[in-house]
């Protein structure tokens, strides 16, 4: 490595860029503050769920299934989304993984998010192949590297990432100092692989303007963690203590996952990321996009909507940010627990998102926001209709969600509330009307080999609500009928119609209101 002195300049550089961005933050959107009152400043968005590693505490040895690339977001839509999350407050946005720096087009991405004027922009990588990338992303705006390395000895390296590359992962630490931007290092201490390392990572934090951070193993489906494996933040800090002074350099007041001392006598410092023992969900600043377009309020939450839906179903921008709003309002006040989370099901790190789609209600229907005040002169109506396919394929494919066009249910969903907004355009006779609220179901009938539809429509008005909900309902039909025509040519649209109605002349189906909460 280069000379020390040269090194903490660079680094103190970079820690005074960085408060100063971050002090003048803009101020943020009702939109991404919760009900707790966090405030969403921090987007992290996962550009890839490829790696060129397989680190042990991360995936199986050959690795986790892959989506089709269509699934991921391409970087036109990384963008569109970015700059939703910016006009409403987003100043730091993090790339993360999978590798990041696998995706071809990462410096295209990192150009097209720094154009939308974020303060900092950071990745997060193993640093496999960042050494010959670095300056180029650097000075495309990266100004933030989190560098994952849990031990320092080669033979190790190859034991926990099963693959070799310690080398490269130093040249790339070597290239960031020298950048000038700030570095941090990620240690995942398991008990039994590299405890006996910490103090040697110390040393790099008491020599180099990095913050080393040790993070308690944390479980992932598939990473075969067990509770003897994890080293507690008390413990390691024990470790430390013994031979260094440690002080309170920063702790969670900033929205950060770590809890950073310092020696009077280091350059650096280190941080302890205690996602097990200690969690800071009270300053959590964070929300994160999948590599497949999911809004994640929270790492350890399976809640999730898909965003990337909306944008490739043309959804306007207000719209989008009604379901960001309500999502971010819908974050629970701390994540599970320890004994909860031993058992819980999530994905790794890499995979954190994945493609379910819980939009919207707890049900996972999608709807409008209701922004009725219950008066008499309300009116709803309730549609229905079926299609009927010819084999089972199609209905295999909804299910498990392997249709090659997408996902069916998801996009019905969308396509048919598209509709509902639409009918006075459709329908020439139609007066526009102000809907207040819409939300379309959808029941798979194996029995029948059929799929049906039900769209939900309530407005304020003086004309009732039959057309939208038959419209609906019809769009969303037609939108699986486009997305099975491959697999099944003999498809069969039948039997809409009307089946409750509340608020005009005649009032009929009241049982299916009542049930229908609407
Ligand atoms: P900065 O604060 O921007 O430096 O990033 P970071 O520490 O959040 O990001 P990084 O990608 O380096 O992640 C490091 C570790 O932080 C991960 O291994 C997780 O253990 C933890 N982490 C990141 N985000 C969250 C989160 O939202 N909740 C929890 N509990 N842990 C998180
Ligand atoms: N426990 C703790 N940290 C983990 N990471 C990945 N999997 C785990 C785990 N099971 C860390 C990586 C990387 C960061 C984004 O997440 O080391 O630095
Ligand atoms: Fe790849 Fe990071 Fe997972 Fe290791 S921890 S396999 S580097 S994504």
């Amino acid at each position: 490595m280069r000379s020390a002195t040269v090194l903490r300049k660079a680094g103190e550089r970079a820690l005074s860029n960085r408060w100063s961005a971050i002090h003048n933050a803009l101020p943020l959107s009702h939109f991404l503050t919760d009900n707790y009152g966090r405030k969403h400043n921090y987007l992290r968005i996962s550009i890839t769920e490829r790696c060129n590693l397989r680190c042990l505490y991360c995936m199986p040895e050959e690795g986790v299934p892959l989506q089709p690339d269509s699934h991921i977001l391409s970087r036109d839509e990384i963008k569109q989304l970015a700059s939703i999350f910016v006009s409403q407050g987003v100043d730091k946005i993090r790339l993360t993984g999978g590798e990041p720096t696998v995706r071809r087009d990462i410096v295209e991405i990192v150009q097209d998010l720094k154009s939308l004027g974020v303060k900092e922009l950071g990745i997060t990588s193993n640093g496999i192949a960042l050494h010959r990338k670095l300056p180029l992303l650097v000075e495309s705006g990266i100004t933030a590297l989190n560098l994952s390395l849990d031990t320092l000895q080669d033979g190790k390296f190859m034991t926990i990432t099963r693959r070799n590359g310690l080398n490269q992962v130093l040249k790339s630490l070597e290239r960031a100092l020298e950048l000038g931007i700030k570095v941090k290092l990620n240690c995942v201490v398991i008990r039994g692989v590299n405890e006996d390392e910490i103090l040697a990572f110390v040393k790099l934090a008491q020599w180099w303007p990095i913050e080393v951070r040790f993070i308690e193993y944390m479980p992932f489906d598939g990473n075969k963690w067990e509770l003897n494996k994890v080293i507690s933040y008390k413990e390691m800090k024990e470790l430390i203590l013994q031979k260094h002074p440690l002080m309170v350099h920063r702790d969670h007041k900033s929205g950060e996952t770590a809890k950073v001392f310092k020696s009077p006598d280091w350059v650096g410092s280190v941080g302890f990321i205690t996602s097990m023992t200690d969690d800071f969900c009270s300053d959590c600043n964070r929300l994160r996009l999948t590599s497949d377009g999911n809004l994640k309020v929270c790492l350890f939450g399976n809640e999730e909507v898909s965003l990337r839906d909306m944008i490739r179903s043309n959804v306007p921008k207000d719209e989008i940010l009604e379901v960001i709003g309500e999502a971010v309002k819908s974050k629970k006040e701390k994540h599970a627990g320890l004994d909860e989370l031993k058992t819980m099901k999530n994905r790794p790190m890499t995979l954190i998102g994945g493609h379910k789609l819980t939009h919207l209600n707890e049900k996972g229907e999608a709807r409008m926001i209701d922004i009725t005040e219950k008066q008499v002169t309300s009116r709803m109506a309730i549609a229905e209709g079926f299609i009927r396919f010819s084999n089972d394929l199609s209905i295999a494919q909804i299910e498990d969600n392997s249709n090659k066009k997408g996902d069916v249910i998801s996009l019905t969903r969308i396509s048919g509330l598209s509709g509902v907004k639409r009918t006075s355009e459709l329908v020439i006779l139609c007066h526009p009307l102000p809907v207040t609220k819409a939300s379309i179901s959808i029941d798979v009938l194996q029995d029948i080999n059929s799929i049906r539809v039900e769209c939900q429509v309530k407005c304020d008005g003086k004309t009732g609500v039959e057309m939208e909900a038959l419209t609906g309902v019809t769009v969303a039909l037609l939108n699986v009928y486009d997305m099975c025509k491959a697999v099944d040519k003999q498809m069969v649209i039948e039997g809409i119609e009307v089946v409750a109605k509340r608020g005009g002349k005649s009032d009929y189906g009241s049982a299916l209101i009542e049930k229908s909460k609407m």
